[in-house]
């Protein structure tokens, strides 16, 4: 139930919308104030009386009802206690209803998002600097989709540019297929990177020539460049099954090259096109922006020309209600101008375009750490975030079964939220120890609460305790305090799509647990004093799980039963 609508609805405040006072209407820091709040400070202007008065006046005329049990003054504010066991009624039985599905709704239904996110490079490092990516849009992914949106989710492969060429000459000169082979990504890495370094004039004469080959459709050149892609795919794919992330489409740079012309053709069409240095540009100046450059002297395409051509196609192919770019902060200013294109060729979806911007992970282990040039894989930071879960793990519960399921769980789990537990935008310090920590803010805290709700819930079905029919009692203030956190999902959830923000989930996995953990300890569940009692906990236990479990399945984060 949305309680902020329900009071808005009768709150009737002339020359103020029921909008505008659902929105006003707050949480008092102190529950012991009130369950909701209206400030009545802003209407005093419109309606010429003082605060108090109004929440005074507004306090009379309430009407209360089996959902608001009692509206009181407080000065300026008037404060709403609802009907707990209403709330209990309500929560419970709709989180028994809807499931695994508790959290979603069709507000996406017959609407389409894209979303652009990972978009790693061909035989280039699948390093920490995709964490974010991949895990913030497969989060996205999943959070439109449980709101029905339709989504498509895209890997815009960076499989296009000149350092091709150069692989493949580094290739003719060093490698040797097997192992290639063997060594798969990080062969093909070192390839180019002792490429970079000790290329000859010659070589770089050749390179430019592999680069044109494949480009004109050589039979050689191309296989070589499949055969690359291919070995950066089965290993990505492999880092991907681990995070949970799939793809929908893998349609990268290389495959707009045949589809920039139209757009180009376009541009000159609405003039927005000119010469500038040899070069064909857009101009951005009465923006403040520097040049947008489509075509370089030499006639060759840009990053910004296959992204531009990229927008035309997804909004043809989709025809996308929205288009969002999962990318780092560093490239605000390449997306500020190709959605300033869009824009000024006259295409009033150009304001669908998202740059779904965030902030630089490094890591605070000082024995994987970027400087130097060094790169960070994603999957060392994973694999030995796994290790260390797995050793947490042995400590904690020597006797645990499926270790290496939990652990895998444990350990991914805690990376992945590392990423998605801040504000996106922030930069993020990744601490093992911290992500590790069964009493912080961390999915393993997450995760060890449901691990123990499930067992409660488990010794109470093994001792024939039934309690999904639990009658509903009025709740007391720890039972009160979870309901709430758990009735508040669907709106977490919807709060999550709108702003981009799979962080707030992650709080509220980590605030309801804290929730139960105070509801778990404070009041006893198996030892309650009367059957009733001990039924409608249980079935607030197993409430609290299914909410829990679909928090951390948004994020991509797998739930172990046992720890
Ligand atoms: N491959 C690019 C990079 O690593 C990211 C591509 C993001 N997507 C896009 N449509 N530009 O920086």
């Amino acid at each position: 139930m949305d309680y902020k609508a329900y009071l808005a609805a009768r709150l009737p405040v002339e020359g103020i919308s029921r909008e505008e006072i659902a929105e006003s209407i707050a949480v008092p820091p102190d529950p012991a104030m009130g369950d909701y709040a209206l400030p009545c400070f802003k209407f005093a202007k419109l309606l010429h009386r003082a605060p108090a008065l109004i929440a005074e006046e507004l306090r009379a005329q309430y009407p209360l009802d089996e959902v608001i049990e009692s509206a009181e003054t407080a000065g300026a504010y008037l404060n709403f206690r609802i009907n707990r066991r209403g709330l209990a009624a309500e929560t419970l039985s709709r989180i028994q209803r809807e499931g695994a599905h508790y959290g979603d709704s069709d507000m996406g239904r017959g609407k389409t998002v894209c979303i652009d996110y990972s978009s790693v490079n061909i035989a280039k490092p699948f390093h920490i600097g995709h964490l974010s990516t991949t895990v913030l849009g497969g989060s996205l992914y999943r959070i439109f989709k449980a709101l029905g949106y339709r989504v498509v989710g895209i890997n815009h492969l960076g499989d296009y540019g000149t350092q091709f060429g150069k692989l493949i000459s580094a290739y003719k000169h060093w490698g040797n297929r097997e192992e290639v082979e063997r060594g798969g990504i990080h062969a093909i890495n070192a390839l180019y990177v002792r490429f970079t370094k000790e290329a000859t004039e010659e070589m770089e004469q050749e390179a430019r020539e592999y680069f044109r080959l494949i480009e004109s459709g050589d039979e050689e050149a191309n296989a070589l460049f499949e055969w690359f892609k291919s070995l950066t795919l089965a290993y990505v794919n492999t880092i991907y099954d681990r995070l949970h992330i799939t793809f929908d489409s893998y349609a990268g740079e290389r495959f707009y090259i045949d589809k920039m012309q139209p757009v180009i053709d376009a541009l000159k069409e609405k003039g927005l096109l000119i010469e500038s240095r040899g070069a064909q540009v857009v101009d951005l100046e009465a923006y403040g922006m520097p040049p947008f450059i489509v075509l370089r002297s030499d006639g060759a395409s840009l990053y910004a020309t296959r992204d531009l051509a990229a927008a035309f196609y997804r909004k043809n192919t989709y025809d996308f209600d929205k288009c969002l770019y999962v990318v780092a902060y560093q490239q605000n200013l390449h997306f500020k101008q190709l959605f300033k294109v869009i824009e000024l060729m006259g295409e009033p979806w150009a304001k669908d375009l998202v740059h779904v911007a965030y902030g630089m992970v490094s890591l605070e282990d000082g024995a994987m750490s970027t400087r130097q040039g060094k790169v960070v894989w994603l999957e060392d930071v994973i694999s030995r975030c796994v290790e260390k879960a797995r050793d947490v793990l042995a400590e904690k519960n020597p006797d645990l079964e499926n270790k290496d399921d939990v652990a895998e769980k444990v350990g991914v789990g805690a990376v992945v939220f590392g990423a998605l537990y801040n504000n996106k935008i922030k930069d993020i310090v990744f601490s093992y120890e911290k992500a590790l920590n069964f009493d912080g803010e961390t999915s393993v805290y997450v995760q060890y609460t449901c691990a123990r709700a499930f067992s409660v819930l488990t010794k109470a079905k093994e001792g024939g305790i039934c309690y999904a029919d639990a009658e509903i009692l009025a709740p007391n203030a720890q039972e009160f305090e979870l309901l709430k956190a758990l009735a508040s999902f669907p709106e977490v959830v919807a709060a999550a799509a709108e702003n981009y923000e799979p962080s707030l989930i992650a709080r509220f996995a980590v605030d309801t647990a804290q929730k139960f953990n105070k509801f778990y300890i404070d009041c006893k569940i198996m030892q309650a004093e009367t059957e009733e009692l001990r039924a409608f906990r249980l079935r607030l236990a197993e409430a609290t799980l299914t909410a829990l479990k679909n928090a951390l399945t948004l994020l991509g984060i797998g739930v172990p039963e046992k720890m």
